[in-house]
């Protein structure tokens, strides 16, 4: 009987440490999983109208999530802007290819089609970057490695060189622009048509302005009591006007975040020393998915930024006028504690959720 119960047990242990082998033979291949890029081309909605479209948007978005676009194939545009937080990232400071950090926080990628050339004959470019020192969004991609990406790819030749050698780019680049390889102009224009497709602009906010007077999806009562006081109480359309369409914004502002400035922010572009501190005014669309906030990521919280400009504005001798009294101290909006839950939740029906779960937005790259 003991003996029968000696042996059961032995049979126990056996059959468990055999599975916790395998398992551990499972962890260990999917550690080491190889990436393969996804064969097939979905519409992006212009399959049947324009084929070669398709195939463009369809290649900028492989380049976009392609790892390969740095030196030591460890990190790709989609590294640091990442579709899960709204093609931002959520850490103030991004890490590069030699885990190097980014200077300042990353910026969600949307609304960008303006600034690539519009349909309509003109082009509209709204400034790019924090300091705005970019207008032209095929330029800032086709000077990336030099530009802001830490990506080690200072050389745009052996880049291309590199890209062309990997089997899945011939037919990319064929199906797209009819010519069997990548070059620079190709890149940047592929991958301009892919971050055009980025639009935050179907949130409820949008859809709550959509039909010229009527209202077709109005907000919460919560939701317009937050409207009304960004918009008229504490002003703060002064600068962020919440705009529906393309994103258009030309106005910098110093907001008091610190008494002197580290980073001098547009006078780095301007050499002038009144756009000390200044930084572009961000589009606040899926602002409730890009944490943390500002230039360099200093706010975990909405609610944080909200306290900066309830009572914590700084007495910058280059702060902006409209955050000033008439005898120049900085204003307090003293703004109460019901007052920010209404704003946030204002902020929140800018959300536009498509963003982070349109698959024809993620990563093409499947791993085995
Ligand atoms: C290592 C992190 C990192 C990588 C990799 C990276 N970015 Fe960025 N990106 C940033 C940061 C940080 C900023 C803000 C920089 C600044 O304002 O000085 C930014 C800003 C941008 C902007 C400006 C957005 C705006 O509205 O002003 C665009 C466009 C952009 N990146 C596209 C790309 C593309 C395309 C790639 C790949 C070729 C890429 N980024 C790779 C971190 C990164
Ligand atoms: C004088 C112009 C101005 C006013 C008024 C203003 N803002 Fe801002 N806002 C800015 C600028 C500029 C930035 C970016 C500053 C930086 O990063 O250094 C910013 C950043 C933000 C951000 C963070 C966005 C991000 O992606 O990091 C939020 C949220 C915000 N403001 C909300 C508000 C609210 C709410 C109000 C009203 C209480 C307000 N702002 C009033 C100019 C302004």
């Amino acid at each position: 009987m003991k003996t029968y119960f000696t042996n059961k047990i032995l049979v126990f242990s056996l059959i468990a440490g055999f599975i916790t082998i395998i398992s551990c033979n499972k962890f260990e291949n999917s550690k080491i999983a190889e990436t393969y890029l996804d064969p097939n081309e979905p519409d992006y909605g212009f399959k049947s109208t324009s084929p070669e479209w398709n195939a463009k948007i369809h290649l900028g978005r492989v380049l976009f999530y392609d790892k390969a676009l740095s030196v030591n194939n460890s990190i790709s545009c989609a590294s640091c802007h990442r579709q899960e937080v709204a093609f931002a990232d959520n850490v103030a400071q991004s890490r590069g290819f030699e885990n190097k950090l980014t200077g300042r926080n990353s910026i969600a990628i949307q609304n960008l089609g303006a600034n690539s050339i519009m349909n309509i004959g003109f082009e509209i470019n709204t400034p790019l970057f924090w300091d705005g020192r970019e207008r032209n969004i095929t330029s800032l991609i086709s000077k990336p490695i030099a530009n802001h990406i830490e990506m080690g790819m200072d050389n745009p030749e052996a880049l291309i060189a590199k890209l062309n050698q990997l089997p899945y780019y011939k037919s990319l680049v064929q199906n797209a622009y009819q010519v069997d390889k990548l070059d620079m102009t190709i890149l940047a224009n592929a991958m301009v048509q892919f971050i055009s497709q980025i639009t935050t602009q179907n949130a409820r906010f949008d859809q709550s302005k959509m039909f010229n007077g009527t209202q077709l999806h109005p907000l919460s009562a919560l939701e317009q009591q937050g409207e009304q006081l960004f918009n008229t109480t504490y002003n703060c359309a002064r600068c962020h006007h919440p705009n529906v369409g393309p994103y258009m914004s030309e106005d910098f502002a110093n907001i008091g975040l610190d008494l002197n400035n580290n980073d001098k922010g547009r006078m780095n572009v301007s050499n002038s020393s009144a756009d000390e501190g200044k930084f572009k005014v961000p589009d606040l669309h899926n602002v409730a998915l890009t944490a943390p906030y500002m230039h360099d990521g200093r706010f975990k919280t909405l609610e944080d930024v909200i306290e900066h400009y309830s009572n914590n504005i700084k007495a910058n001798s280059h702060l902006d006028n409209r955050l000033q009294n008439p005898d120049g101290t900085p204003i307090s909006l003293n703004i109460s504690e019901s007052d920010k839950k209404a704003i946030i939740a204002f902020l929140g029906s800018m959300t536009d959720y498509k963003t982070i779960t349109n698959p024809n937005l993620s990563s093409p790259f499947k791993s085995r």
